[in-house]
């Protein structure tokens, strides 16, 4: 199988690991008989400085009509705004209708307290769908207000989702990868106490989505978004999948990205049907960017988050067991991590170990 994967460095640190993603894809053994072809692809604030577009219309057709996936690194997004920017990567979601953002957080096994979760947060909806207003009350102060939408299609298609990676985590578990994890769970994630129009929808549609019998095997338990907060940092462990509506998913997740020590470990991946886009947590961070310290792994566990998501989950578990390796070596670490090695010496490190 040859899969054409479309590459977005974008600014900053996106140009010295997305490479690192590239290189790890070309170092897959031949026996998967797997092939890629790469297309570079421009999108970001210097895109937008040189074209006038943060992301060219071409970079979405060329995704849409000719790649299987694609690997996005990061965007400078100016502190004040700037006239015609907006995020290349919140409009690509949009316009390829990736509709879920999924972000396994995973400590190595060998941690003393080790975690090993993944949050599927829906990306289409809720508070994010931007429709806001401000107007006067009587007294002439203002008020500010937004809609929540939350519809029962996405709400369906995300938690069949969640129900769906639940069962896949418990396959790569059954063949043989260390998991904390005995058996399949999904946790429902909501505020339905006080939004029970808005939030009950959500709630009542996952429940209905992970009741289809193919999803038998998989537990399903329901937690209220404030006490889910405090769970996840006392009892992280408990955890295997997250599914939440966006604005709580977008919490969530940078929060439990906290709980693993580093952004630079933290990978993501956008997902709609039959394609996916993998992408490392962090931004562009300007304060490391030209010194080739940037720390790869959540690039590389983009890369394989994407494959999973392609199909390719025999690649995948060789990416993440060559990253793991590495980790519980604990020789070759990025700066982020308390190491002294280099973007590239970590690069070769996993490289080796693949
Ligand atoms: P950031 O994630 O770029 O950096 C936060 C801190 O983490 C910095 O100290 C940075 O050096 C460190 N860090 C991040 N990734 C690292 C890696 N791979 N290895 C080692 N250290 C790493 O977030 P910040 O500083 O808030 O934003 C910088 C720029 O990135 C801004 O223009 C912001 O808008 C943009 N940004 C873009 C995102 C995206 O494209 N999805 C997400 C977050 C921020
Ligand atoms: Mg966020």
């Amino acid at each position: 199988r040859t899969l054409r994967i479309g590459l977005i460095p974008g600014d900053g640190i996106g140009k010295e690991v997305i490479p690192a993603g590239r290189r790890i894809l070309e170092a897959l053994p031949a026996s998967l008989k797997l092939k890629f072809e790469f297309v570079d692809l421009k999108a970001g604030f210097e895109t937008f400085e040189q074209t006038g577009a943060a992301l060219p219309d071409k970079t979405v057709e060329i995704l849409k009509n000719e790649c299987d996936g694609a690997l996005f690194g990061a965007v400078s997004s100016p502190s004040k705004a700037v006239k015609g920017y907006s995020s290349p990567i919140v409009a690509l979601r949009k316009r390829l209708d990736l509709y879920a953002n999924v972000r396994p957080v995973k400590s190595v096994m060998t941690a003393k307290n080790p975690i090993d979760m993944v949050i599927v947060r829906e990306n289409t909806e809720d508070l994010y769908v931007k429709e806001e207003r401000t107007y006067e009350a009587a007294d002439g102060s203002k008020i500010a207000e937004a809609i929540k939408r939350i519809s029962e299609k996405a709400s369906f298609r995300i938690a069949t989702m969640a129900g769906e990676i639940a069962l896949r985590r418990q396959k790569i578990r059954e063949s043989g990868a260390p998991s904390i994890h005995k058996s399949p769970m999904v946790t429902i994630t909501h505020k339905s106490n006080v939004l029970s129009q808005t939030d009950g929808l959500f709630r009542a549609t996952a429940r209905e989505a992970l009741a289809a019998s193919k999803f038998s095997s998989v537990g399903v338990e329901e937690q209220i978004v404030d006490s889910m907060v405090y769970k996840l940092f006392r009892q992280p462990e408990t955890y295997d999948v997250i599914v939440a509506p966006n604005l709580y998913g977008d919490i969530l997740s940078d929060g439990a990205a906290a709980l693993v020590g580093s952004l630079g470990l933290v990978p993501s991946a956008n997902v709609g049907e039959g394609f996916a886009i993998g992408e490392p947590c962090h931004g562009s961070a300007p304060d490391i960017m030209g010194k080739n310290i940037a720390n790869p792994i959540a690039t590389l566990r983009s890369v394989a988050l994407m494959l999973e998501f392609l199909n390719e989950e025999t690649a995948a578990a060789k990416i993440y067991a060559a990253v793991d390796g590495n980790l519980e070596a604990g020789k070759l670490l990025s700066p982020d991590l308390g190491g002294t090695a280099t973007t590239t010496e970590v690069v070769e490190d996993i490289l080796r170990r693949l």
